[in-house]
Formats: C-alpha cells, structure tokens, sequence
C-alpha cells in the first residue's frame, strides 16, 4: 500500500472512487483542486490500484478535510485508519498544524474512524446537509 499525492492524469480515476460515497467529487473538480494551490489530494494505491481518494485544503498551517473515499470492497478493513493517517503525516510534513472537518451525524464508520485518530468534537451545524438532509458534526484533531 502507498499513499502519493494523486496527479492531474489521475483524476479519471479518482472521480470513480469518489462517486462510491454520498457526495462524489467529478474529475473536473478534483483537477480545479490540484491547480488551485492549497488543494491537496491523496491516493491510496495497491499496485496500479486506486483504492482510496483523500481530499484536503491546506492554508498556512490549518488543513480541512473536504473528503475520504475508500472503494466500498475495501472499507472495514483497518484501511481508513491506515490512509488518514498517512495523509495526516504527509499534511504535517507540509506545515499543518490542525485538521478540521465535517461530517454527516449518520455516518458512523467515518465518525469512528475521526474520533479513533484523537479527532475531538467541537459542535454541530443543524441541518448542513441535502441529499439527504443531515446535521454536521464538527471537528478538529491538532498534530
Ligand atoms: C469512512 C471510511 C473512509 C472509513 O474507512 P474504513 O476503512 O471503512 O474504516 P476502518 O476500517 O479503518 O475503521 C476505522 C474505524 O471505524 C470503525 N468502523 C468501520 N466501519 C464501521 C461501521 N460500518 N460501523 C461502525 N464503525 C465502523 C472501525 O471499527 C474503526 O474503529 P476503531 O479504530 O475504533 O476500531 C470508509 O468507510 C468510506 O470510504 N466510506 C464511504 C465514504 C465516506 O462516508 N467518507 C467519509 C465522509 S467524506
């Protein structure tokens, strides 16, 4: 398993990772993301294998995580753990400080996953999200 930085000619690729979860990101998106330069975006790999898409802003010393996709074949295996982790490290490497997100109240793997990496719960922004309707659940991990 590697974690790289994913490269513009991988976005094709990417987009179908991402369009596993409720909100998918279009290789259009994910290419605006890489030019635009705070925008950080990983890959886990198995060999020629995407397996997992990682999106991030970082400004200064704050990243936001924006979204984690693994292909669903792969989650529940401890692979989630093992790429935020290594993303985290890579963000750090970089300059970050903190990492913040949001995520939807009702999923519970990636809650699981946030708060089992020392992620801390800050709030909650009632009705954020559509499709369908859901609170965000706020947090913040500092290195
Ligand atoms: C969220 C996601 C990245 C988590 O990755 P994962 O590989 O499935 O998670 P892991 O196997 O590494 O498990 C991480 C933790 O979540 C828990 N977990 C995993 N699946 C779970 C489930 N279905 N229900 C409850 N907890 C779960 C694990 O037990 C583990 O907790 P622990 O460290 O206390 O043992 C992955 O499930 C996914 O891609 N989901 C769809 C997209 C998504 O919702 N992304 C998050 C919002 S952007």
């Amino acid at each position: 398993m590697e974690v790289c930085p994913l490269l513009p000619a991988q976005c094709n690729q990417a987009a179908q990772v991402t369009a596993t979860a409720t909100e998918g990101w279009s290789s259009a998106a994910l290419e605006e993301t890489l030019a635009h330069g705070t925008g950080q975006v990983f890959g886990l790999w198995e060999d020629e294998a995407l397996l997992g898409v990682a999106v991030f802003q970082l400004v200064l010393e704050e990243a936001s995580l924006e979204g984690i996709t693994l292909l669903p074949d792969c989650r529940g295996k401890g692979l989630g753990k093992l790429f935020l982790a290594r993303c985290l490290e890579q963000l750090k490497s970089g300059g970050a400080e903190t990492c913040f997100l949001e995520v939807r109240s009702q999923n519970q793997p990636a809650i699981a996953l946030y708060e089992g990496m020392g992620f801390l719960k800050m709030g909650m922004r009632k009705n954020f999200y559509r499709n369908p309707p859901d609170h965000a659940l706020t947090y913040r991990l500092d290195f």
